[in-house]
């Protein structure tokens, strides 16, 4: 099997989808108000820019897991996830400072500037956080509605919905740690890697496989077979965004490679450095996070801290131990052939991405 043709066809199928949902969402509203239109198109733009889908081809593994075999109607509900994903970024990329994702300008930072352009109101900033708030909002409730609308028994539609509100809740718990602890002094091992299970890899794998799953009927049990896989590959995803939101290409990621660096992120990688570092690179290391002015030569010197530390070797092992447990998991769940055969060609596309 080619792992990365088989995600190409998902992404294919389920950008089509998000297209036609939101032509639909545009069309309606065209009368409605102008400003909206506009900004539903940039929405359109950024969302297909770019985007591994990881989070609709979950939600269509865990159905087919379970024995699902609608796949146009699993692909055509998929999409809901994904939508909640576009509002959580959204909001993420105004606590984050994140101007750039996906190689387009956050809608933060594009309505800031159109402010700056067409308005010229000296609150540009509050103007575009404003409307990012607001976009991210109605893109969260068209996220419910593209579910409550499936075509589904109402019973597996009703259950899903409610998962999908405990999903976005532990995901608020998990984005509230990662805002306090950047402001903490201490913060251990333990409570990133906790902070990252809630934040990340319940909305990006278990949430998503418990939705699919949920939809062709399946019990508490399966699901949670499914969360033993999930939990150590979201968790790994997670350190990986970290190293590549310190060592990544930005032509490839589609993001900012200093924005951790300048907002002070206490990334595992980071706590890892700190471990191991001498008192000259613990002093680069407070010199460089949260330093909003911090320039090239210097950021070279913080990777080169984080490197030298062992820092990176150190998580890259413990990613590996990750992906080695939620491989290990596979065997305690009965899947159909070509199923398994994803979950485990996901984990090596997943620790080898790029982007
Ligand atoms: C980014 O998610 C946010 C994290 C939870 C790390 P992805 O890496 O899945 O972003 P896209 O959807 O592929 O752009
Ligand atoms: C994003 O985490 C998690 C959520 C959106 C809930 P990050 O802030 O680490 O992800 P990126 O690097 O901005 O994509
Ligand atoms: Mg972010
Ligand atoms: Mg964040």
């Amino acid at each position: 099997m080619d792992i990365k043709e088989e995600i190409k066809r998902f992404k294919e199928d389920i950008d089509c989808e998000i297209a036609l949902r939101l032509d639909s969402v545009i069309d309606n509203a065209k009368d409605l108000d102008p400003f909206f239109v506009s900004m539903m198109k940039y929405f359109k733009k950024t969302i297909l820019a770019g985007g591994k889908r990881i989070r609709p081809i979950m939600v269509c593994l865990g159905y087919e897991a379970a024995g699902g075999k609608n796949y146009k109607k699993i692909v055509k509900t998929s999409i809901s996830i994904e939508l909640i994903h576009a509002f959580l970024l959204m909001h993420d990329d105004i606590i984050d400072r994140d101007d750039l994702r996906r190689g387009k300008k956050t809608i933060h930072a594009k309505y800031r500037d159109y402010n700056k352009r067409f308005l010229h109101n000296n609150n540009a900033t509050h103007f575009g956080e404003s409307v990012a708030i607001v976009l991210g909002d109605f893109i969260y409730s068209l996220g419910n509605q593209v579910l409550f609308e499936s075509k589904f028994e109402s019973d597996k539609i009703v259950k899903a919905l409610s998962k999908l509100q405990s999903i976005v809740g532990m995901t608020c718990v998990g984005e509230m740690q990662d805002v306090y602890m950047e402001y903490k002094s201490k913060v251990t091992d333990r409570e990133i890697l906790d902070m990252y299970e809630n934040k990340t890899a319940k909305y990006t794998f278990e949430g998503p496989l418990h939705l699919g799953a949920t939809l062709a009927g399946a019990d508490d049990i399966f699901c949670d077979k499914l969360s033993a896989y999930a939990i150590p590959l979201g968790i790994a995803f997670q350190i990986r965004d970290d190293v590549l939101g310190v060592f990544g290409d930005k032509k490839k990621t589609g993001k900012s490679t200093n924005s951790d660096i300048l907002e002070g992120k206490k990334t595992f990688m980071v706590n890892c450095a700190y471990k191991n570092a001498t008192h000259n690179q613990k002093r680069v290391l407070d010199y460089s996070l949260g330093n909003k002015n911090i320039n090239a030569e210097e950021i070279k010197k913080f990777r080169d801290v984080i490197i030298d530390t062992g820092a990176l070797k150190e998580v890259e092992n413990y990613m590996q131990k990750l992906l080695r447990q939620s491989k290990k998991s596979l065997d305690e769940i009965i899947l159909p052939k070509d199923v398994k055969q994803l979950f485990v060609g996901l984990i090596d596309y997943l620790n080898k991405r790029e982007k």
